[in-house]
């Protein structure tokens, strides 16, 4: 079938906006149309390159970032601390997989929401739903929760802008890998968890040291000093989308200049719906979140509509079960996929199946219940002769109080503190740290039980 950068216009849509002024929408979009392109195709060829290692089991994928993005949370100082500490992650993944580790913010476009309901009634008044900062406010008022057009072109602005920071900081010596482990010694230091991270800490210190003992230093391996940092959102409001969607002269394929990666979330991504049509058509790498009900009937035409020719790189299957349900699950899937020989990168969120309301009404999330989502996806992979190849987190580099748990623990009387999220629960800069901490220990079992197995 023919396809086109508004084909997914004759398909059935969820978890768009009514907006009240048709016009002033195609107006928005008509700008958008206009503006340059926000990353380019030989960027996002270089991801699916990258990614096509992971699925092949070489390389491990790190994204992460917000929930939701915010216009009046937007500080320089907010995007450097969130990408510092998936920096940081990074570091010690890479050392604890021994493998590169791909580099991919939940940032720069993660602005629009999908929602359980149109509507949110509070105390008797009845308001469109939040649906995300380049939809609408988060104030519960009538003016608040108009879907305002103008919003497109902010949501554009501040992508443009948190990607010019990202940019400068992935290659302008921010990223130089003896700062970001020397960052992590400071952590190591300070944390509760400080003996159970030393050997790692140390560990990395010493092969920096080797390495630089040898030679191979800022000098003559560039490599040390500059990181390949790639852009991530849902890509839900489709007119958004549409707009940013061009043709790459070289190649004459379409690709979503929005971001280098994009992702069709649990809630749209129907067979016959319109999320699923636009992603198949443009040349990114894809994701697609498997929730609890995903069937391997279900996934298997959805892997050849977006994949049809079995390309390592394009797609990730981001699984989002909850930590009770990936044992019972995952394994139907992993099996289906891995018989029928389908190059994919298996990623797990471990975030959004896991949420839970605290007895103070918080929306929270706990440290353990996350790691345990974690860890049994690894197991199921592993024990289906698959790859776990990536991670996805809500985080931020901020010292917030969403999530409970940790090695500095959060407590539920502490979420009212510094509860900042304007939609899911994040983890706060330590948690993520600790987490990379942990899946380094569970990555070293796994090397260590493919060891002895071996011998
Ligand atoms: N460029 C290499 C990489 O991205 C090494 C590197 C430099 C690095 N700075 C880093 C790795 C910061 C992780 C984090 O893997
Ligand atoms: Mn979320």
């Amino acid at each position: 079938m023919t396809w086109s950068p508004k084909s997914w216009r004759d398909f059935p849509v969820k978890q768009m906006p009514t907006y009240k002024d048709e016009a002033a929408l195609a107006g928005a979009i008509d700008e958008l149309s206009a503006r340059p392109a926000l990353v380019f195709a030989g960027e996002a060829r270089k991801l699916r390159r990258q990614l096509a290692d992971v699925s092949a089991g070489n390389a491990f994928l790190l994204q992460g970032g917000d929930c939701a993005e915010s216009f009046t949370e937007f500080s320089t100082e907010g995007v450097r601390d969130t990408f510092r500490v998936l920096l940081q992650m990074a570091v010690v993944l890479t050392f604890a997989a021994s493998k590169p580790v791909v580099k991919v913010g939940r940032m720069a476009g993660q602005f629009a929401k999908p929602r359980s309901s149109d509507t949110e009634t509070i105390d008797g008044v009845t308001l469109p739903s939040y649906r995300g900062d380049s939809v609408n406010g988060v104030d519960f008022t009538p003016e608040a929760r108009e879907p305002d057009p103008k919003r497109l072109i902010r949501a554009y602005d501040q992508s443009a802008s948190t990607l010019n920071l990202l940019r400068a900081f992935a290659s302008g010596g921010y990223a130089d890998l003896h700062n970001v482990h020397q960052w992590t010694q400071d952590f190591v230091k300070d944390s509760p968890a400080a003996e159970r991270y030393a050997e790692t800490a140390v560990r990395i210190s010493e092969a920096l040291d080797f390495m630089k003992a040898c030679g191979i230093g800022r000098d003559s391996a560039p490599s040390l000093e500059a990181v390949d940092f790639f852009t991530s959102h849902e890509a839900l409001h489709l007119p958004f989308e549409e707009a940013l969607t061009r043709r790459d002269p070289n190649t004459g394929q379409w690709y979503a200049t929005s971001a280098h990666m994009i992702w069709v979330g649990e809630r749209t991504r129907q067979l016959d719906g319109a999320h699923l049509e636009y992603a198949r058509g443009i040349a990114n790498p894809v994701g697609v979140k498997c929730g609890p009900t995903m069937t391997a009937d279900e996934l298997l035409p959805l892997i050849d509509t977006i994949n049809p020719d079995n390309e390592a790189g394009r797609l990730v299957l981001i699984v989002r079960m909850g930590a009770d349900n990936v044992g019972n699950n995952l394994p139907a899937l992993a099996r289906a996929v891995t018989e029928a020989g389908r190059k994919v990168v298996w990623s797990s969120d471990p975030m959004h199946g896991n949420t839970v309301k605290a007895s103070s009404g918080y929306k929270t999330r706990n440290f353990d219940r996350i790691l345990t989502e974690l860890e049994s996806f690894m197991d199921v992979l592993y024990s289906e002769g698959a790859y776990p190849g990536g991670v996805h987190f809500e985080m931020t580099g901020r010292d917030v109080t969403e999530c409970t748990g940790g090695a500095k623990p959060v407590t539920e009387a502490d979420l009212a503190a510094r509860y900042h999220t304007q939609c899911d629960p994040r983890l706060n800069a330590d948690q993520a740290l600790d987490m990379a901490f942990r899946i380094a220990e569970s990555l070293k079992r796994v090397r260590r039980n493919n060891s002895a197995a071996a011998a």
